[in-house]
């Protein structure tokens, strides 16, 4: 048999592998315990629907890719992508649909706080061809968020709040990451996404050119029974970040308005230092420029590597060797700061000029240089 008559053979065979009809994404951290009782409970929830399951994985510590990979070794449904040295709830999703080949796309959870049992309605109702885009939500009849405390409650309630004024979307849950989605709908949106932080359903919708038809089935959130939340207090700033993206990313780059922002924090570090030694202890305007220089270099670097660059952060050894590169390339626009402050100074213009003057130059070569130097990717 040649090979033509080989593949002839197997599309008649009905046995053979038939495609997906429901391509089902999973971001995981350190969900080693739980991908198998997801796996399970969505066969047992989707007995007639031809699904595969894409989870990805940030390579966690706790080895949730190896774990997936011996699920695969017996279940060709389910499939793995493991991204190395990258973090990121939003990207992940993303990269995972666009690894994936069926023509619905469903985004869910790993620890089982989504539940599996309403995939098939969901999956009934996007199929019908009516909707582009179908919610699972919390927040319309028949949904609950369980028992959560009233805190969250309220933060959820807020943020709900301003997602729906930014999207102009009627979704009840805009801030759900359960959702099932048309090939067609996500790669419209696709072009737009900012795929910063954990909102992916969010910014699907808000990138989309036309607004989407959607449709929300209710659900329950479960409480987490394994491993436990990733999404630590630095995810308000991610939201923040997703909404000014979302807002004015088309003129300038999120990653630069978020630098720019830790900028003009450190700029006030840099006056605190510049007054007290200046004007407080009266030493030499150079010198007070050079000591605000520096610490506001350490406060700067600090914070980008937590917030600017979140998800690419350095640890460990390459934390040192990225502070390391980050003040040698600072030094230089450290060096260009002090001149032009100082060369302004002496030409008469009042000190608070001068040392604007030095800062910005220092600000515009340390996002350049930091950006080829430090946090490259
Ligand atoms: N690959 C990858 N990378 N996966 C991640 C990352 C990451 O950096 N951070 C979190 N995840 C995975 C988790 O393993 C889990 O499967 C899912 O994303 C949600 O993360 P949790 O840590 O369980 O967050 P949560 O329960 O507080 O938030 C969830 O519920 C919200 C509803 O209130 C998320 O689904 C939100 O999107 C959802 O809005
Ligand atoms: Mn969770």
């Amino acid at each position: 048999m040649s090979a033509t008559d080989v593949l002839a053979a197997e599309r008649a065979d009905p046995v053979a592998a038939l495609p997906a009809e429901l391509s089902i994404v999973v971001p995981a951290f350190n969900e080693a315990a739980n991908v198998g009782l997801l796996v399970e409970a969505v066969a047992a929830a989707l007995p007639d629907i031809r699904w595969e399951m894409v989870f990805v994985d940030d390579n966690s510590p706790d080895g949730t890719s190896a774990r997936v990979r011996e699920l695969a070794a017996y279940d060709a449904r389910v499939r793995i992508v493991q991204r190395y040295g990258r973090r990121g709830l939003s990207s992940a999703c993303v990269e995972g649909i666009l690894a994936s080949a069926a023509p619905y796309v469903a985004v869910m959870d790993c620890d089982l706080q989504h539940d599996e049992r309403a995939l098939a309605a969901m999956f009934a109702t996007i199929r019908s061809g009516d909707v582009d885009l179908v919610v699972g939500s919390r927040y319309v009849e028949g949904g609950s968020v369980g028992d959560w405390n009233s805190r969250r409650l309220a933060a959820s309630r807020l943020a709900t709040r301003m997602a729906t004024m930014l999207t102009r979307t009627p979704i009840s849950d805009p801030m759900s990451g359960f959702f099932m989605i048309t090939r067609d709908a996500f790669e419209r949106s696709l072009p737009r996404l900012s795929s910063v932080g954990f909102k992916i359903l969010l910014d699907i919708a808000a990138s989309a050119p036309a607004p989407l038809r959607i449709a929300e089935v209710p659900y329950t959130f479960r409480n987490r029974q394994h491993g436990e939340s990733k999404l630590d207090s630095l995810v308000l700033w991610e939201y923040f970040q997703l909404i000014l993206d979302k807002a004015f990313g088309r003129v300038i780059p999120v990653r630069f308005m978020s630098f720019a922002l830790v900028g003009i924090f450190g700029l006030a570090v840099h006056f605190a230092i510049l007054t007290f030694c200046y004007v407080a202890l009266g030493t030499a305007f150079a010198v007070a420029q050079t000591a605000a220089t520096v610490v506001a270099i350490t406060n700067n670097f600090i914070l980008n590597n937590l917030l600017t660059y979140r998800d690419q952060r350095l640890k460990g050894p390459a934390l040192l060797r990225g502070w390391l590169t980050f003040n040698l390339v600072c030094a230089t626009g450290a060096a260009a700061n002090v001149g032009m402050a100082d060369w302004l100074f002496e030409r008469h213009t009042y000190w608070v000029f001068s040392a604007i003057a030095g800062v910005l130059v220092s600000v515009v070569w340390n996002y350049a240089m930091s950006s080829l130097f430090t946090w490259r990717q």
